[in-house]
Parts: structure tokens; C-alpha cells; sequence
């Protein structure tokens, strides 16, 4: 005759398992994009698993949310001066990600861009290793840690030297990076200068960091550019400078101030079927099986007495 104490214990500790794994499933993380610039941009986001992506259109002043899920690593960026016909297809000046406005490869330089790898411990910086298009930048919001704004106080297209700026119609419309003008060993980087002892600042690189103090200005410029926060939302802000942004929560969505929200949008699978495997034989083998099609994300702490929970995003 079993206690029904421990019962009732056993009931228990299941509704706790079943709430922890809704908590840790639904650990996504909701991006905030904010179009500060004067013309329309198309934001482009790359996947973890592969280059093919997504991309929308951001009108000036406008805002729009994009949720990743937990574990999320890739980059943000925005497309500049394109033109997509009713089907979606066209081309942009700046920072194309294929034919489509649905990217099919990362971002082409001259581009600015916002990197994540989102963990425990969320890894974040703004990168003009790949050139600049428009000042980008990160704003963590109510994380724990360092937790620091990243990104630019101003546009490097205003100062951008000649020899790596890249226009139209005599516009500076971007600027290139040394690396990606001359090809060279010592502004990329490479060979022998591919170790932090000799992978230095170049005059070129300088001037990109006077623009963007918290940003990546040549490629082994980590002690200043690379931050980390845990647990915060993030808003990715367009041609908006790190002191005058001012973002807040208002019903649980990121608020920037003179930005509208536009739609919410939710490429990224947000919504997580939990499943429940009550036989220990056959979890761990469907585990596997599903993470290597990258469907599922396996839970580091399954409680062993209950069972396996795995986690299905459903698009
Ligand atoms: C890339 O990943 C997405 C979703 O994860 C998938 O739909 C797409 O088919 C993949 N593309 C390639 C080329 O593997
Ligand atoms: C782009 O992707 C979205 C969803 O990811 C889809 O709804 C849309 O039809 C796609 N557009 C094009 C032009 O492929
Ligand atoms: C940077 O240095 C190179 C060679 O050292 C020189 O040719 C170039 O004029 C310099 N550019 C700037 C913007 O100082
Ligand atoms: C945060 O991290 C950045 C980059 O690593 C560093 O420069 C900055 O001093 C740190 N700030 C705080 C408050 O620790
Ligand atoms: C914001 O930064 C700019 C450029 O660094 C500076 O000129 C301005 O005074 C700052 N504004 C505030 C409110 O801190
Ligand atoms: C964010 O932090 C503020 C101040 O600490 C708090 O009032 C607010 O409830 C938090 N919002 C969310 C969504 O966590
Ligand atoms: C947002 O608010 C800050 C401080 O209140 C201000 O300096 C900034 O200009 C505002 N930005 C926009 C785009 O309204």
C-alpha cells in the first residue's frame, strides 16, 4: 500500500518538473530593432545553424521585435538603399543578403553589425571588422553584469576616409574597411600579424574607434568591444547614438522613445511544445537524433526519478 504522503510528494515534484521545463523551454529572448535613421532600412538576421536568414523592413521611427531562442548565436545588421519588387526580390547598396528580402547568405561588406551568442552568459559587440554602413547601437535591458552599451556615438560616413569610402552619386553611402580596400596581411589580420602581438591598430582602425568607442574596429580588438550581460532583452538600435537612447519596458515590451512599434515579428520559433518521456531507453537516442537535425535542445539538468523533457519549437 503506498504512503499517500509520498504520493502527494511524487504528484509534486512532477508539477514542479513540468513547470521548470515550461520556464526553461520558454527562455527565449525578445530583440527590440529600432529605426532611428532618417530613409527606411531592411534589417537582415542570420541563423545559428546555417547563413540563410530573415529580413524586413524598418521604416524610419519605427520598431519591431524579434524573438531568438535560447542558446541563438548570429548577427544583425541592416541593408541600406534597396529595392524589392511585390515578390520580394531586388537588390540594396548597401549590406545585401542575396536577391531576396528573406537573406540567403550573411550581410556583404560594407556593413555594420550587431553580434550575439546568447547563453548563460549572453557574449554581444558591434563590429565594423566588415566596414561601416550606419552607426549601431546595443542596449541591454534589465540584465545582470557588465551589461555595457554598445556600439557608436556617430556616423563614420561623415569622416570616413576617401580612400575607403564607397559612394553613389557622389554620396558616401558607406565606409570600407582598410582590410577589405587593400588586402594586406597587416590590415587583415592575417599570417604573421594574425596574433594579438601583431594584430594592432592601424591609423585607419583608429578612426573607425573615435566613431565607435565600444565597437570592433579591427579584428582582435576584443578588451573593449566584446561585453557580456545575463538574463536582459537587447534593443538593436539604427543610427541612434549609445548616450541619447532611451528605452524602457512598458506592458513587457521594449519601449524606445520617439520609435513606434510596427509588428511583431517572430521568424525564430517562440512557441515550445514540451514533451514528456517517461522511458529512459529511447530519450537520449531522440535527443540526439533531433539536435543533430537541430530541432531540439536537450536540457542540462533532467531530473532522473520523473523522466527526459525535450523541448520542440514549433514554428
Ligand atoms: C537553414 O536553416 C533553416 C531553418 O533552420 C532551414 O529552413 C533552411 O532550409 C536551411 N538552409 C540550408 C541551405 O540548409
Ligand atoms: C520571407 O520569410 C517570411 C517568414 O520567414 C515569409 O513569410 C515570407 O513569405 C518570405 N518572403 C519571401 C519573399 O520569401
Ligand atoms: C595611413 O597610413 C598609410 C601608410 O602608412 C598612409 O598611406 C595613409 O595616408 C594613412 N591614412 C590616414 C587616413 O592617415
Ligand atoms: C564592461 O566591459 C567592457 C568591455 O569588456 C569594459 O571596457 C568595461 O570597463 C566594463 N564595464 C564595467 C562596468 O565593468
Ligand atoms: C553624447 O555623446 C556625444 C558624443 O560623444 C556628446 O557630444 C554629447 O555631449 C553626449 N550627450 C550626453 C547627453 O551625454
Ligand atoms: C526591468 O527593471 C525595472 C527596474 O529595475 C523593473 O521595474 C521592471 O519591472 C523590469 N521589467 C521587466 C520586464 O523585467
Ligand atoms: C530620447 O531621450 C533622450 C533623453 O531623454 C534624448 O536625449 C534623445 O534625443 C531622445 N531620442 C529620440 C530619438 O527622441
Amino acid at each position: 500500500m503506498a504512503n499517500p504522503y509520498i504520493a502527494l510528494l511524487k504528484l509534486t515534484s512532477i508539477f514542479i518538473f513540468i513547470a521548470s521545463a515550461f520556464e526553461q523551454c520558454g527562455s527565449s529572448k525578445t530583440f527590440t530593432l529600432v529605426n532611428y535613421c532618417k530613409e527606411t532600412i531592411w534589417p537582415g538576421i542570420t541563423r545559428s545553424d546555417n547563413h540563410s536568414g530573415d529580413g524586413f523592413i524598418l521604416k524610419p521611427g519605427q520598431s519591431t521585435e524579434y524573438t531568438a531562442p535560447d542558446g541563438w548565436s548570429g548577427r544583425i545588421w541592416a541593408r541600406t538603399g534597396c529595392n524589392f519588387d511585390n515578390s520580394g526580390n531586388g537588390k540594396c547598396q548597401t549590406g545585401g543578403c542575396g536577391s531576396s528580402i528573406n537573406c540567403t547568405g550573411p550581410g556583404s561588406p560594407p556593413a555594420t553589425s550587431a553580434d550575439f551568442s546568447l547563453g548563460e552568459l549572453d557574449f554581444y559587440d558591434v563590429s565594423l571588422v566588415d566596414g561601416f554602413n550606419l552607426p549601431i547601437a546595443v542596449k541591454p535591458m534589465n540584465g545582470t553584469g557588465n551589461c555595457s552599451i554598445a556600439g557608436c556615438d556617430g556616423d563614420l560616413r561623415q569622416n570616413c576616409p576617401s580612400e575607403l569610402a564607397s559612394k553613389e552619386n557622389g554620396k558616401v553611402i558607406a565606409c570600407r574597411s582598410a582590410c577589405d580596400v587593400f588586402d594586406t596581411d597587416e590590415y587583415c589580420c592575417r599570417g604573421t600579424y594574425g596574433k594579438p602581438a601583431t594584430c594592432l591598430p592601424s591609423n585607419y582602425s583608429k578612426i573607425f574607434k573615435q566613431v565607435c568607442p565600444v565597437a570592433y574596429s579591427f579584428a582582435l580588438d576584443d578588451p573593449t568591444s566584446l561585453i557580456t550581460c545575463s538574463k536582459a532583452d537587447f534593443a538593436v538600435i539604427f543610427c541612434g547614438s549609445r548616450n541619447q537612447t532611451s528605452c524602457s519596458y512598458k506592458d513587457k515590451k521594449v519601449v524606445c522613445n520617439g520609435s513606434s512599434n510596427s509588428k511583431a515579428y517572430k521568424a525564430i520559433p517562440q512557441s515550445w511544445l514540451i514533451l514528456l518521456l517517461f522511458s529512459h531507453g529511447m530519450g537520449p537516442a531522440i535527443a540526439k537524433k533531433r539536435e543533430k537535425k537541430g530541432r531540439v535542445r536537450k536540457q542540462p539538468h533532467e531530473p532522473r526519478s520523473v523522466g527526459t523533457f525535450y523541448c520542440l519549437p514549433l514554428g
